[in-house]
Order: C-alpha cells, then sequence, then structure tokens
C-alpha cells in the first residue's frame, strides 16, 4: 500500500496561461488525477444552452444547475464530469457559443456553490481510482476551492502571448474579455491568492515550466 501523503498541486491562471499542458504533464509525471474544473463550468453552459437558457438569465440557470445530476468519468487520467450520465463532448464545450457564454454563467453565486462540493469530491475521486493526488486547474483553486492544497500556483502570461497560443489550437475565444468578466466578478474573482507561486510563461516553454514546477513539488514530498 502507498503510504505516501496524498497531494493536491493547485494551479490558477487566466485564459492560455498554459495551465492545462502544464498540469497533463504533471499528472503524468507524478501519477495525480488531472482534473480540469474549466471544463466542469464549459460542460455546465453546454447544457444550459442545449436548453434554450440563456446567459443572462441567472434566476433560469439557479433553477436548471440545482436540477442537474453530476457524475465523474476518469479518462486516462483525467477526470471528466458527466450531466445526467453523459459527458459532453469536447467540440461543444470548447466552441464558440460555450465560450461567450461560460464566463457569465460562472459568475453567479449559485453555480459555484453548486460546483464547490463537487470539485472538493474529486479528492475521493482521485484516492478511489488509486492516484497518489490530484492537479487541478481553474481560477480558484488555490484561493476557494482548496486553500490548504501543498503546492499552490499562479500562472500568468502577457494577453498577446495568450492570444497566439489561443489562435493556434484554432476556434473563436476573445480571452481577453473572458478574463476581465473573470477578475472583475464579486464571487471568487481569478487572482494570484497570496502565498501561491507566481509564474510568468509568457518567454518561457512548457519543459522549463513543467520543470519548475516538478522541482517545487519534489522538494514538498521531500523526493
Ligand atoms: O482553457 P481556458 O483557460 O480558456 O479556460 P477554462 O479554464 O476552460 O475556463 C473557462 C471559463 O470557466 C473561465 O473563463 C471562467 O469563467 C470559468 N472558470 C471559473 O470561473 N472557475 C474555475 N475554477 C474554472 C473556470
Amino acid at each position: 500500500m502507498d503510504t505516501r501523503p496524498f497531494l493536491i498541486v493547485a494551479i490558477d491562471g487566466g485564459a492560455a496561461s498554459g495551465k492545462s499542458s502544464t498540469a497533463r504533464a504533471l499528472s503524468a509525471r507524478f501519477n495525480l488525477l488531472h482534473v480540469d474544473t474549466g471544463s466542469f463550468y464549459r460542460a455546465v453552459t453546454a447544457v444550459l444552452l442545449r436548453r434554450g437558457v440563456a446567459a443572462h438569465d441567472p434566476a433560469r440557470i439557479e433553477a436548471e444547475v440545482g436540477g442537474l445530476r453530476l457524475g465523474t468519468r476518469i479518462t486516462g487520467r483525467s477526470a471528466g464530469m458527466e450531466i445526467n450520465g453523459e459527458v459532453i463532448p469536447d467540440a461543444e464545450i470548447r466552441g464558440a457559443a460555450v465560450n461567450g457564454a461560460v464566463s457569465h454563467v460562472a459568475a453567479l453565486p449559485a453555480v459555484r456553490a453548486a460546483l464547490l462540493a463537487y470539485q472538493r469530491g474529486q479528492e475521493g475521486v482521485a484516492r478511489a481510482g488509486g492516484f497518489r493526488g490530484l492537479v487541478m486547474e481553474g481560477r480558484d483553486i488555490g484561493s476557494v476551492i482548496f486553500p490548504g492544497a501543498a503546492c499552490r500556483f499562479f500562472l500568468h502570461a502577457d494577453p498577446a502571448e495568450r492570444a497566439r497560443r489561443r489562435a493556434l489550437e484554432g476556434g473563436q475565444d476573445a480571452i481577453a474579455l473572458r478574463d476581465q468578466l473573470d477578475s472583475s466578478r464579486k464571487a471568487a474573482p481569478l487572482a494570484c491568492p497570496p502565498g501561491a507561486v507566481a509564474v510568468d510563461t509568457t518567454h518561457q516553454g512548457l519543459d522549463e515550466v513543467v520543470a519548475l514546477l516538478s522541482g517545487i513539488i519534489a522538494g514538498q514530498l521531500g523526493e
């Protein structure tokens, strides 16, 4: 049996700051469940849009979100959200309609409250799946979801560089607008949490960022 402590790594940052690629690499290196909370907000938004709910209709969103049955399906090392038994396809959750609506939906306290326990519950999912810990990425992981995480990071990069990265991935995404909405909202705004390690990824490649974070994590683990 693995008697080493369960490790929680929190990575926050703005759109296209490098969170997902970094989290995936750390997940493989340390055998951590990769939890992309942005994909959760995106999946919920996609289901609301399917039902014809407008992103600016808080009462309707609140009513619908309360009725969703949320589960988790692990694929490889990643946790995917099931809504009423379905994993919403990637093309749909990363499409232009969701890009345009997700930050409005995610700004609502009722939505954040509905996802809070679900996100914390990923610790149990990771333990049951035999992972050594989890690496969770989002906007409020080190501040709200797991403020006591052993390792908390905040990734940032110049807006022009982030726009370039997102354009390379294809698709339509007004990341500056989402960042502005995410940073200015009242509920869990995007910000570097006190005590987190801030990393500027503008001029650093993925390998360098992963090496830096891995070193800190290994130090924390005493390896
Ligand atoms: O991949 P990208 O950085 O573009 O965004 P994402 O991580 O997929 O998150 C999509 C949106 O979900 C963000 O712009 C936020 O509005 C919201 N979100 C949030 O509010 N809190 C989180 N923990 C994660 C995402």
